[in-house]
C-alpha cells in the first residue's frame, strides 16, 4: 500500500516505518516538511503524494506541554489533525488518527472502557484528542480512529526521543534513583512492537473509534515490578505510590470487545513486556553477529 505518517521522527511513526520499510510505499514526513498547523501545504503535500491511507501520528503528545502552551498545542492537536483530515478527503486517502486513553480520564466508574462510553476527559491534551476525533470523523466518516494506550520500547531512536515507562525504569536504574509508582492506577500499558503488528490489520477496519492496546489486570506499580523481575533486577529501588489517584483510582484500561470482534488480539501488558524484552536480546545478538 502506499501510505503517508506524520510525525516521522516521532516514537510511533519512527518504529511503525522501521517496521514496515520493506512491506509497503512510506512516506513519512517531519514537521519540516508538511507542518500540519499550515493548511495549504498540508493540503498541497497530502494532495500531491496522494496515498492511499495517511497514518496520522504527528501531536504534541506530552500533556504537560499541552496545558503549558494551551493554544499551540490546540493549533497542533485539534486544527492539524482536521487540517489532515481535509487533504485526506480532497486526496481521496483514508486517514487513520492516533487518538489516547486520555479521552477515559474522568470516568470516574471501574474500566475497562468502552469506545461508546460518555466522554468528559479531564486533562487539556485528553479534550483536544476527543475534538480532533470528532472533527476528523465529521470530515471523514470512514476515517479510522485508534484510541492508544501509554506505550513502551526497550530504547530510544534518539536522544531527544521521549521516555518509556521501561527506558524511565532502567535511567532510573542506572542513577540508582529511588522509583514510586502508582497503585491506582491502572492502564492498557502495551509494546509498541505488538502495536505495530496489529496496525496493519487496523488500516482495513471500517470507520469508526477503536481502542487499541493490550489487556492488563495490573495497576501501573505492579507492570513495573514485574518488569524489574523479568529482568532480574533487584526491587529495592521501587516503591508503591499510595497517595497517587488514592481518592479515586484511575482506570483508563481499554476494553477488547470491540477489537476483538474484528480478529484483532492484543497480548496482555505482561506477554508484552516479556516479547519486548526478547526483541531487546534479538537485537543485541543480530549487532553483535553484526
Ligand atoms: N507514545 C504513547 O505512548 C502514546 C499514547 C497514546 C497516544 N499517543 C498518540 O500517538 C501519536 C504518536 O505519539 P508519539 O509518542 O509518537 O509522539 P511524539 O514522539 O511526541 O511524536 C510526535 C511527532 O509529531 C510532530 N509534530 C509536532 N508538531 C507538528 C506539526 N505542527 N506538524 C507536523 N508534525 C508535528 C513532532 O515533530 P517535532 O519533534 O519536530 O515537533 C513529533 O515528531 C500522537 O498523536 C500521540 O498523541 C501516543
Amino acid at each position: 500500500m502506499k501510505i503517508m505518517i506524520t510525525g516521522a521522527e516521532g516514537f510511533a511513526a519512527s518504529r511503525i516505518m522501521e517496521a514496515w520499510k520493506d512491506r509497503h510505499e512510506l512516506w513519512g514526513v517531519s514537521r519540516r516538511q508538511m507542518d500540519i498547523t499550515d493548511r495549504d501545504e498540508t493540503r498541497r503535500v497530502i494532495c500531491e503524494y496522494s496515498p492511499e491511507i495517511v497514518i496520522h501520528c504527528g501531536a504534541i503528545s506530552d500533556l504537560a506541554v499541552c496545558d503549558n502552551e494551551p493554544e499551540r498545542s490546540g493549533k497542533i492537536n485539534v486544527d492539524g489533525a482536521e487540517n489532515v483530515a481535509a487533504a485526506c478527503r480532497e486526496s481521496g486517502s483514508r486517514m487513520v488518527f492516533f487518538s489516547s486513553d486520555q479521552v477515559y480520564f474522568g470516568n470516574d466508574a471501574a474500566g475497562p472502557r468502552r469506545e461508546d462510553e460518555v466522554l468528559s476527559p479531564k486533562r487539556l491534551y485528553g479534550k483536544q484528542k476527543l475534538e480532533a476525533e470528532k472533527r476528523c470523523l465529521e470530515i471523514l466518516p470512514d476515517g479510522v480512529i485508534l484510541r492508544m494506550s501509554w506505550m513502551f520500547d526497550y530504547k530510544k531512536n534518539r536522544p531527544e526521543e521521549h521516555d518509556t515507562l521501561v527506558t524511565s525504569v532502567r535511567q532510573a536504574l542506572k542513577e540508582g534513583k529511588q522509583m514510586q509508582y502508582p497503585v491506582y492506577d491502572f492502564r492498557s500499558i502495551t509494546y509498541i512492537g505488538e502495536m505495530i503488528r496489529h496496525l496493519e490489520k487496523a488500516l482495513l477496519l471500517p470507520g469508526g473509534i477503536y481502542n487499541f492496546g493490550s489487556p492488563n489486570e495490573c495497576s501501573t506499580y505492579e507492570v513495573v515490578k514485574e518488569l524489574l523481575r523479568l529482568q532480574g533486577t533487584d526491587m529495592d529501588l521501587l516503591a508503591p505510590n499510595r497517595e497517587a489517584f488514592a481518592d479515586k483510582p484511575r482506570d483508563l484500561r481499554l476494553s477488547q470487545d470491540r477489537l476483538l470482534s474484528f480478529g484483532i488480539r492484543f497480548e496482555n501488558t505482561q506477554d508484552g513486556l516479556k516479547e519486548c524484552l526478547v526483541q531487546e536480546e534479538k537485537r543485541r545478538v543480530r549487532e553483535g553477529e553484526g
